[in-house]
């Protein structure tokens, strides 16, 4: 198919070459963005059209528009990476796209067609480049492509109107130590998405009732919170921004199944690449009894979180009002770290990528 014409405007201001290299030193994660985004537009009488790269900056929006009221939003994530050879590519973005359009679909929000999806990542990062930080275990650029609903109009149904916008970071590690373990809060009180609901979609809502079982986590002392199943409390879900994975002694991987939880594109090539390396791969419901039961009896040996933004971390602790569960401690030789490398590996130019999943820009 041939690629979308987008207009493009340069930013006749961008961030001085000093500037960015100082930001590029250190990027932290989601803090400063590129000169330019990309941006589309729906309606419902026009389709998709207007497809154009414009100076990086905010939007002029009437205080009515849908957006503001009713939620009516979604989003993806992936990154673009540099390669020893100044390369840059990205990670199987077709996946993003067309979860974008799954979660759209659910949101009510119209649907972009992939190659418009993939155009806009491809034009907003030949345009910045230079923001793509250099070659690195951890370097990255962070693509942040969404969706909102922006017509003006206090009724409460699908809108009319949409806009698709992509902006961009540069990003270093997520959490400060990537290997480190993370420790975890179990929420128990609030869960994150019930059955029926937007659970498997990715939109803003799902982030923002996982808010304050957050902010909870974060007075326990703990970096990240951990969802149980609405309806009996009694299953794993995921964490507040990643899947969650456990390990047997025997080396077979488990992880929940369930349509209230997003299907992390990293959580799947985690375990396509285990089941080429020959581990046994289970996607089922897994109570938290079973992992508790299981650490102590030493029958599950790991347990780890992975998305695009952190990558993949070991879960230190698990932590709840009533219990503690320590997980056994991580060594180079644990399935996580092994993963963890041959994903970065793959995903930086280091390692063969013998499943096609790189997308050179
Ligand atoms: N679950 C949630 C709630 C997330 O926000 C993310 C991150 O995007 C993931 C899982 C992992 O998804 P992915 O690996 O596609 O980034
Ligand atoms: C991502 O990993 O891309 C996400 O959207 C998670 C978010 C918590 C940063």
């Amino acid at each position: 198919m041939t690629a979308p014409a987008f207009r493009i405007e340069q930013n006749p201001t961008p961030i001085s070459a000093e500037e960015r290299a100082a930001v590029l030193e250190n990027p932290g994660f989601g803090k400063r963005f590129t000169d330019h985004m990309a941006l589309i537009d729906w309606t419902l009488e026009e389709g998709w059209h207007d497809a154009r790269i414009v100076p990086y900056g905010p939007f002029q929006m009437d205080p009515a528009s849908s957006i503001f009221h009713y939620g009516q939003e979604v989003f993806e994530g992936l990154k673009a990476y540099r390669h020893a050879d100044g390369s840059i590519h990205t990670f199987r973005p077709e996946r993003n796209a067309a979860r974008l359009r799954q979660s759209a679909k659910r949101l009510a929000l119209p649907e972009l067609p992939d190659e418009l999806f993939i155009g806009a990542i491809e034009e907003l990062v030949k345009i910045d480049a230079e923001w793509v930080p250099a070659h690195g275990e951890g370097m990255s650029l962070y693509l942040r492509p969404f969706i909102i609903a922006n017509e003006s109009f206090l009724g409460v149904r699908a809108a009319h109107r949409a806009t698709f916008c992509v902006i961009a970071c540069p990003a270093g590690s997520y959490f400060a130590d990537p290997t480190r373990p993370v420790s975890i809060w179990l929420s128990q009180q609030f869960s994150r998405a019930g059955r029926g609901g937007t659970g498997f979609a990715k939109c803003g809502g799902n982030y923002a009732a996982s808010l304050l079982p957050t902010t909870e986590a974060y007075a326990q002392g703990c970096e990240q919170v951990l969802f149980l199943d609405s309806c009996e409390n009694r299953y794993l879900e995921e964490l507040g921004g990643m899947n969650i994975l456990l390990v047997k002694k025997d080396g077979t991987i488990l992880t929940p199944d369930s349509d209230s939880i997003l299907p992390g594109i990293t959580r799947d090539t985690l375990l396509e690449l285990a089941e080429q390396d020959g581990h046994r791969v289970e996607r089922r419901r897994i109570a938290l009894d079973e992992w508790r039961d299981g650490v102590a009896s030493g029958e599950i040996v790991e347990a780890f979180a992975c998305g695009t933004a952190a990558v993949v971390s070991p879960i230190g602790v698990l932590k709840a009002p009533n219990f503690t569960l320590e997980n056994p401690p991580v060594t180079a030789e644990s399935v996580s770290m092994k993963l963890r490398a041959k994903l970065t590996g793959i995903q930086n130019g280091d390692v063969a990528d013998t499943n096609g999943w790189l997308h050179r820009l």
